[in-house]
């Protein structure tokens, strides 16, 4: 049985309750994290509490997330996930519990503090090697998408569409711009050149992002930050979407239409050699 955290206890999943008066059940008043812990230590748990700083301070949630840090830890041990290859918590906290108005509850409401590990499978190389498939879907999303808002209802759907069209991603398309996935940050490779959206309001800043960006630098690849025409993606090399949970997805059929050769190719390839030497974790000799 899995052990999660609640408002300061470690319970039993089964036995861990929140209100029905709570602000994120009934407004989605909140912001979440996803942090990777790979063989049980954490990558980036700095960079994944500084956004979620900045998410709590652009919402005005009134709470210093920094105790969290020792919670991450033990919910890794507690749930006996140390050895484990690849592991996530996933961490929510809400505005807190209190009579329903859209305008904030009464100071000193204290917020809703949610944690919970678990293990995270990822594909197998075989698959990998093959490569993924993504549908276009319209960007409904508000206007700060760099906030790690718990609102996530048009990731849902985007997420689901990809499901009925029986692919792994869906990519965020708005006023002609390739944005980023329902949960996944966006790459294109053409030319030689890696190709991702600024951080701008319109994206999540992803951690793993700014890692593919770095392992780019450090490969001797040039990179540009600039926006992504949707057209464009029908003369590029290659496509892959990273995050936390995605890692680095090469998709190779964008809208049922091969995307450059068809093929995983050589920059997704090497930037996820790097990534996989970055995290610990042995490189497949295919790859
Ligand atoms: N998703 N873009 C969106 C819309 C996301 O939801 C995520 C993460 C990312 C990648 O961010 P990072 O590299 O920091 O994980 C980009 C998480 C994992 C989720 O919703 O479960």
């Amino acid at each position: 049985m899995s052990t999660v955290y609640l408002n300061g206890e470690f319970l039993p999943k089964e036995g861990a309750q929140v209100s029905v008066e709570d602000r994120g059940f009934l407004l989605s008043d909140g912001v979440y994290e996803v942090t990777p812990a790979y063989g049980g230590e954490f990558f980036l748990l700095r960079q994944h509490f500084s956004r979620l700083r900045s998410g709590l301070d652009s919402l005005r949630i009134d709470y210093d997330p920094e105790e969290l840090v020792e919670v991450h830890r033990k919910l890794i041990d507690k749930n006996g996930l140390t050895e484990s290859e690849v592991a996530i918590v996933y961490l929510q906290i809400t505005r807190g519990v209190a009579e329903r108005t859209h305008y904030f509850p009464p100071a000193g409401t204290a917020p809703t503090v949610y944690a919970f590990a678990k293990k995270f499978q990822r594909p197998s190389m075989e698959c990998w090697l093959e490569g993924f498939e993504a549908v276009t879907v319209p960007d409904r999303r508000w206007s700060r998408a760099d906030i790690k808002s718990i609102s996530l209802l048009p990731n849902v759907l985007a997420a689901q569409a990809a499901v009925d069209a029986g692919v792994d991603d869906a990519l965020l398309v708005k006023n002609g711009i390739a944005l980023e996935g329902a949960q996944n940050n966006l790459f294109a490779v053409k030319g030689g050149v890696l190709v991702t959206h600024p951080a701008t309001q319109e994206i999540l800043h992803g951690i793993t992002r700014s890692v593919m960006i770095e392992i780019a630098h450090s490969l001797g690849i040039s990179v540009q930050e600039r926006p992504i025409q949707v057209e464009e993606l029908e003369t590029i090399d290659e496509l892959f979407f990273s995050g936390t949970t995605t890692e680095v997805r090469p998709t190779v059929r964008l809208d049922s239409k091969p995307v450059g050769s068809g093929e995983v190719g050589p920059v997704s390839k090497a930037i996820y050699r790097a990534f996989r030497k970055e995290i610990g974790q042995p490189i497949d000799q295919d790859l």
